[in-house]
């Protein structure tokens, strides 16, 4: 039974957990969306697709929905999708919404808990929080290997509150960020006195919109940004921030096991 998983990272959460279910499931490739999507066309092949992702501004990040769109996946017998953040099963709808132009739904969906990168807004958990959650998520992938295995249908609906912000609240919040908020955002990275020209923004970055420029990063606004916020949480001295954001006090975090070259493969 052969398994395709489609993943998007920006600071190696999703890769982890699509690399565990590699180790999980037999006859398994890993794909990187941003590498696929540079293709004409995206034909996929195996009997089982999973999707790895993270959640940006509470919904399906934008490069997602630009795969699905592309993609064809009519010759699957079953599609997971997996969200690195909890989230409303809104979010899988949006996920459905695509994929009912192929004929095909979800058959399975889940979301996981794991550290948000969201530092604008967020603080970053603690070490031992960290620790918890991946304690948590080996648990959880036991779980959902077993039903992508045996091709379970497993489509659990939010509870009532749940819903009521997923699917009214949070959409407005999304469309509000992604009108007023981001596009500001984007072009409000920077870096300070300690950026040592070492380039590793440029490399990390999917939206491919960084160029060293005497030796400092300079973020392209003819490019739009993909939010991976890669170049923000992999700079080796903290120095890439974001305006009016405090970004300088916050910290930074990427998955332990999820390397920078990890990341900038993707684009390869
Ligand atoms: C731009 C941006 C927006 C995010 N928005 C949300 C959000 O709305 N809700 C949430 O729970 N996490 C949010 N996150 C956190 C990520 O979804 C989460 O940390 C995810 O596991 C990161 O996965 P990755 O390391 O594979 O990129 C956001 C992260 C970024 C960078």
């Amino acid at each position: 039974m052969s398994t395709q998983i489609y993943y998007l990272s920006g600071t190696g959460n999703s890769l982890h957990v699509a690399r565990e279910l590699e180790k999980r499931l037999s006859e398994t490739e890993l794909i990187p969306i941003i590498k696929v999507l540079k293709n004409d066309r995206i034909e996929t092949k195996a009997e089982i697709i999973g999707l790895v992702f993270p959640i940006h501004n509470l919904t399906v990040p934008v490069l997602v929905k630009r795969f699905l769109l592309k993609a064809d996946l009519r010759s699957s017998k079953y599609i997971f999708a997996i969200a690195t953040r909890f989230c409303s099963d809104a979010v899988f709808s949006i996920i459905d919404e695509i994929l009912k132009k192929q004929g095909k739904l979800l058959d399975a969906y889940f979301s996981v808990e794991m550290p948000c990168t969201y530092i604008p807004i967020f603080t970053l958990p603690s070490q031992s929080e960290v620790e918890r959650m991946e304690n948590e998520l080996q648990k959880r992938l036991d779980e959902i290997q077993i039903i992508v295995e045996n091709k379970r249908i497993d489509r659990e609906k939010d509870s009532p509150l749940v819903f009521v912000l997923g699917h009214i609240l949070y959409p407005m919040i999304t469309a509000y960020m992604f009108k007023f908020r981001f596009p500001g955002m984007a072009r409000s990275f920077y870096v300070d006195s300690r950026c040592n020209g070492c380039g590793l923004c440029e490399k990390v970055c999917l939206s491919e919109r960084i160029r060293m420029k005497n030796g400092k990063p300079e973020w392209s606004t003819d490019i739009d940004c993909v939010y991976c916020f890669a170049c923000l949480h992999y700079c080796p001295v903290e120095a890439v921030q974001i305006e009016g954001r405090k970004t300088t006090i916050k910290g930074r975090y990427h998955h332990s096991e999820v390397k920078a070259i990890d990341i900038a493969r993707q684009k390869q």
